[in-house]
């Protein structure tokens, strides 16, 4: 009975939420549009990797993948690409901001799990996933 009460709250918000969605509508090309769908399975595989290699101890292996995968070294994926295929040409500002900030934070993560600490390596991943949940939480495509 308390599970049944449980799970009925946890489900409650979500359904508020999709009654009404308030987060804003961006309109994007659909090349803009799957180009970042291609580029958000790639940052989810990422995450996945670093959390596996986090839980075995393999920090280095951790910092490369973040660095290369969500970092600032993997920014401007898209800068060749046709205005119509950039993304991040159809960003409202702050939404944009939001993902520099994802990118700094996966650097900012890189460096605290190159120094071996699992604590300060976890916060520093709460700052990347912290940028996945806020732009998905402000800004939708469709
Ligand atoms: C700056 C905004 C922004 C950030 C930061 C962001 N996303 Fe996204 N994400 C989007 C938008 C917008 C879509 C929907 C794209 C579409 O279908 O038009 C999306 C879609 C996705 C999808 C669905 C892809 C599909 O196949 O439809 C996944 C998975 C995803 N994001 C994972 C992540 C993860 C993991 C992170 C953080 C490491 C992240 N995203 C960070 C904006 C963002």
């Amino acid at each position: 009975m308390k599970r049944k009460i449980c799970l009925l709250l946890g489900v409650l918000p979500c359904l508020t939420f999709a009654a009404e969605d308030m987060r804003q509508l961006v309109k994007m090309p659909l090349e803009a549009r799957a180009e970042m769908r291609a580029e958000m399975l790639d940052f989810q595989t990422a995450l996945n990797v670093i959390i596996a290699d986090l839980g075995d101890g393999k920090f280095a292996d951790a910092a490369n993948t973040a660095e290369g995968q969500i970092g600032l070294s993997a920014m401007g994926r898209h800068r060749n690409a046709p205005m119509n295929a950039r993304p991040g040409m159809h960003m409202p500002a702050d939404m944009h901001g939001i993902a520099r900030g994802m990118h700094a934070a996966g650097s900012d993560f890189a460096k605290a799990a190159r120094s071996g600490d699992l604590a300060k390596s976890l916060q520093a991943l709460t700052a990347v996933t912290g940028a996945c949940v806020a732009c998905h939480r402000s800004y939708r495509t469709q």
